[in-house]
């Protein structure tokens, strides 16, 4: 495995918190990667992930645990029009509200599964952010980016 050329964060989201924390990280990470891009998912397809980058999916979670609108698209390509991504390495930052306990974080896991299915390698945990805690999730969700850059470039190099 080489290292990758850039982390490419791909926002699911309806009122725009996770579009907020992707360019929060953009701008707070740019001296660990050669290069951040944040791409909303609005009509991307399961090609996106032939890139030569880090991924990370950065999203948040509406309806019965669903992912948002604008996430459907890629999510329901990559069961519809399914592709191999065993070299695909990645990490999910996933938004929610424990307000929905049955659903808390969905979005972002459904994600995992279905990337997980296609042989993506997940590197390191699934980090959840809750809206009821209280704390600011472009802070929060930063400090997580920068500790898991590290890691994943360490284990990619
Ligand atoms: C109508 C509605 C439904 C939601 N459903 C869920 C849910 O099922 N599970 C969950 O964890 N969070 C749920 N949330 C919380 C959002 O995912 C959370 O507030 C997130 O930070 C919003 O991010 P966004 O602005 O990027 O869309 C819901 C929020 C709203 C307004």
């Amino acid at each position: 495995m080489s290292t990758p050329s850039k982390l490419l964060i791909l926002v699911g989201t309806m009122t725009n918190t996770a579009e907020y924390v992707a360019q929060a990280i953009e701008m707070d990470c740019g001296d660990l990667v050669p290069a951040i891009e944040v791409r909303l998912m609005n009509g991307l397809d399961g090609t996106v992930f032939d890139e030569d980058a880090l991924y990370v999916i950065c999203t948040s979670t509406y309806g019965a645990g669903d992912v948002p609108d604008n996430a459907r698209h890629l999510y329901e390509s990559l069961a519809s029009a399914p592709r191999y991504l065993g070299s695909v390495r990645y990490g999910v930052i996933a938004l929610g509200d424990s307000a929905y306990p049955q659903t808390f974080c969905n979005g972002g896991l459904r994600f995992d599964e279905r990337l997980t299915d296609l042989g993506a390698v997940r590197i390191g945990e699934v980090f959840r952010h809750d809206a009821s805690a209280g704390t600011e999730p472009e802070v929060v969700c930063t400090a997580w980016a920068r500790d898991w850059l590290t890691h994943a470039l360490d284990a990619t190099a």
